[in-house]
């Protein structure tokens, strides 16, 4: 299976950075594609704006090459929202549903990033999120991961996370045909500094463990992991799990499309 780059904007990009997703799709070359998925979080403003320019590259690139091929067989840029609310709808002011996500052309969702649940996110919610994702046919991205006072019992700090995110789903998971788990310790979001790559590998192998007794086994779940993946380090972090979730390097084109090529 082909590795999986996110990026997430976080609350970064206004109606100039067009110009910025514009290089991202072209560069976003079939060599490249063939390395690895990739999807992209901007703030939900650019969301349906992007999801149109994704959409129209992927049919100018298969016109190009046959026009009787379905544009759908052409890989783009994925889309995917950042948070999405843990009601379908209502007197939420301010807030974005999933079906929103989906509807402006996202096709997953990050769901208890660390900052989202430093903002007041409880398990309760980000469960409720996670159903939510699902109920709109969204992939979640469920992120998870220790502060640093929690490095010691990190294990069962994410096998808590998991616990919770994923209880009592059983029915509705009976669908999912798809989960991502992204582990982000909070530490190193941000601050440059990270595990080795030796001990990611060990945390998204367990996390893959612990997730597979949650999820029925048709699902396909993939384990990436987050926090200061830069165009350096991503060669290594790739090849030790399904993938990278990537902040502040996903800003510049070149640095995300580099990520890419490290897959
Ligand atoms: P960072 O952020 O790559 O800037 O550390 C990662 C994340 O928050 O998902």
């Amino acid at each position: 299976m082909s590795k999986i780059v996110i990026g997430n904007w976080k609350m970064n990009g206004l109606k100039s950075s067009v110009a910025t997703f514009r290089k991202i799709v072209r560069g976003y070359s079939p060599e490249r594609a063939a390395k690895a998925r990739l999807a992209l979080c901007p703030p939900a403003t650019l969301l349906a704006e992007f999801a149109m320019l994704a959409a129209e590259k992927r049919c100018e690139k298969n016109l190009a090459k046959n026009p009787e091929n379905n544009p759908e067989n052409n890989p783009s840029v994925l889309l995917g929202g950042q948070s999405c609310h843990f009601e379908p709808a209502g007197s939420f002011t301010g807030s974005v549903s999933a079906a929103m996500l989906h509807d402006a052309g996202a096709s997953l969702t990050l769901v208890g990033h660390a900052e989202r649940r430093a903002q007041g996110e409880d398990d309760e919610q980000i469960n409720a999120q996670l159903l939510q994702a699902l109920e709109a046919n969204l992939t979640p991205v469920l992120c998870v991961g220790e502060r640093q006072a929690e490095r010691a019992q990190r294990q069962e700090h994410l096998e808590r996370q998991l616990t919770r995110a994923l209880a009592s789903l059983p029915p509705s998971l009976a669908r999912v045909s798809h989960l991502i788990v992204a582990y982000e310790p909070v530490w190193a979001i941000g601050s440059g500094t990270m595990p080795s790559t030796a001990e990611i590998e060990a945390v998204c192998r367990k996390i893959a463990e612990q997730t597979r007794s949650l999820v029925p086994s048709t699902t396909r779940l993939e384990v990436l992991y987050g926090g200061s993946v830069t165009p350096a380090n991503a060669a290594e972090i790739v090849a030790a799990t399904d993938g990278v979730l990537v902040g502040s390097a996903s800003l510049e084109a070149e640095n995300l499309l580099a990520i890419v090529d490290a897959a």
